[in-house]
């Protein structure tokens, strides 16, 4: 398999590239600078090298850096932003602060002839965001690209295979960004494209075929994306040797155990233990209404309950778990050390003693990921299922949580989510979901008076979840969705939309 290297110098658009790298059929990697050293080139056999942005200055001297020996490796490098001006200080060049405060955003992008640019107009919008700027060219460099304020936005020499871009070509606002990697891989690296995430299950199937014949294994399944398609790979592996648990803490929404349940075992014949825990689950939380020790208690349980399954089977030679490519790189931590929180609550049982630590989907963006579960013939709602946080309704029940509160909330988030996939909108939003907030108001019902709960309505769009817009659904949408919860949800007697975005407000009212 062609694989690219994608060297980490602390920038933000890093996994972008990868991505963006992958989305063309190449395979990347992403790898810190600190833990590289330039002999890896040849013993992985990369194709090429990308340097990516970081937010520091080369002329710093505690700078990242990389050894110089990469750049004569004979692989082409191609550096971006902090990468490009890297490429130039290293040969030689100078680096220097912009002097009129450097560009971000949108900017006019005028180009050269060059392998690099084929297929891209003389004049593009790329998106720049830099403070320095390359002010004197290395020895044997040329000037393949200029914007009005940066006479140097792009340089190469080609005779060493180098080259830089001080604009972001990663970004999707770089209107021919996608364009430049691919004259990069294919061009430049003489890449093939033969990089493909669904066909790769196939090879993964046999790999933990072979590496866990005969043992067993155990998995934690909560019905999300990643551990979805981490159990049904692995039960193509190994089949009944893998056993699923999947602890319903009675904080799901309406009918959604019963899915999980269905797709699993049912449909795929997958080894599945389901744990009906909402009693154990609700006696603890009776009470309690502070957020963050809701979180805290539901993350013991899972754990207890977890544990008491697991010795129920005797020796488990593995835990599988889903963690993905994001996990491992935000970990920082190097291969296997990441222990992703299947609830993202309370991390993982400690007193059982595991052979060892089994993740099919590591080096796996979440669409490749999703392009796996189709593959395998996961059905659409488990694989477009919008995130829905570890401790479930606990955190959507504003206050003490009890069943009558959660029966109420399940009926009316259902009424919400049905309204809204049946509304044929352009875009759904990314999250959409009620909220039972703990204030009773004053209402009307025929001639007697009601003092029912007050449910919030929470719509966002987003691409990250780290910032998040509030949604603009239709008037006649939520005119549907009230006077369905109204009429349908007794005990519900007012419905208000929230229309707060985030930051300052949360995704999640707790
Ligand atoms: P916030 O509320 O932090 O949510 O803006 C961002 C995203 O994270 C989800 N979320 C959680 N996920 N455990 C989870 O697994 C949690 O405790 C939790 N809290 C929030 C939220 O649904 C949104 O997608």
């Amino acid at each position: 398999m062609e694989k690219i290297l994608v060297l980490d110098f602390g920038g933000q658009y890093d996994q972008l590239i990868a991505r963006r790298v992958r989305e063309l059929h190449v395979y990347a990697e992403i790898r810190p600078y600190s833990s590289f050293s330039p002999s890896d080139i040849q013993k992985e056999g990369y194709r090429g090298v990308i340097f990516t942005g970081g937010p520091n200055s080369v002329y710093d001297p505690s700078s990242p850096r990389c050894g110089a020996s990469v750049l004569d490796s004979g692989v082409p490098v191609l550096g971006i932003c902090y990468g490009a001006q890297l490429i130039a200080f290293m040969c030689g060049g100078e680096v220097a602060a912009a002097e009129n405060g450097g560009e971000y955003g949108r900017t006019l992008l005028k180009t050269e002839e060059h392998a690099l640019f084929r297929d891209v107009p003389a004049e593009s919008v790329c998106w720049m965001s830099h403070t320095d700027r390359i002010r004197a060219l290395p020895p044997g460099f040329r000037i393949t690209a200029s914007t009005d304020h940066c006479p140097c936005a792009a340089l190469c020499c080609d005779g060493r295979k180098l080259y830089g871009v001080q604009f972001h070509p990663e970004v999707a606002h770089t209107q021919y960004g996608s364009t430049v990697i691919r004259n990069f891989l294919f061009d430049i690296c003489g890449c093939s494209g033969d990089w493909n995430a669904p066909d790769h299950a196939g090879e993964l199937i046999d790999r933990y075929r072979s590496r866990l014949s005969g043992r067993k294994v155990l998995l934690a399944l909560s019905g999300g994306v990643d551990s979805s398609v981490a159990a049904l790979l692995l039960h193509r592996a190994i089949g009944r040797d893998l056993t699923c648990v999947f602890v319903d803490h009675g904080l799901l929404r309406k009918d959604e155990g019963d899915l999980v349940e269905n797709t699993f075992r049912r449909s795929f014949g997958v080894n599945l233990i389901r744990v009906n825990a909402e009693d154990r689950f609700l006696q603890k939380l009776a009470g309690v209404t502070e957020p963050e020790r809701k979180r805290k208690i539901i993350g013991e349980e899972f754990i207890r309950v977890f544990e008491e399954e697991a010795k129920k089977l005797g020796h488990i030679h593995a835990l599988a778990q889903g963690t993905i490519y994001p996990d491992v790189i935000e970990s920082g931590k190097g291969p296997s050390a990441v222990i992703k929180s299947h609830h993202n609550v309370g991390g993982l049982p400690d007193r059982i003693a595991f052979d060892e630590i089994v993740e099919p989907l590591r080096d796996l963006f979440k669409d490749e990921v999703r392009g796996v579960g189709e593959t395998l013939g996961l059905p659409r709602e488990l694989l477009r299922r919008q995130p829905f946080p570890g401790p479930g309704l606990a955190v959507r029940v504003i206050g003490e949580i009890t069943r009558e509160k959660l029966s109420l909330l399940r009926e009316a988030d259902a009424i919400f989510r049905e309204e809204v996939d049946g509304a044929g909108l352009d875009r759904a939003p990314d999250q959409y979901f009620a909220v039972l907030t703990d204030t009773r108001s004053v209402g009307v019902m025929g001639d007697a008076g009601t003092y029912g709960f007050t449910l919030a309505l929470r719509a966002v769009t987003t691409d990250d979840f780290m910032t998040a817009e509030w949604t603009k659904l239709p008037y006649d949408l939520l005119e549907r969705v009230s006077g369905r919860i109204t009429n349908e949800v007794p005990g519900i007697s007012r419905v208000v939309y929230d229309i707060s975005s985030k930051p300052p407000a949360t995704v999640e009212w707790e």
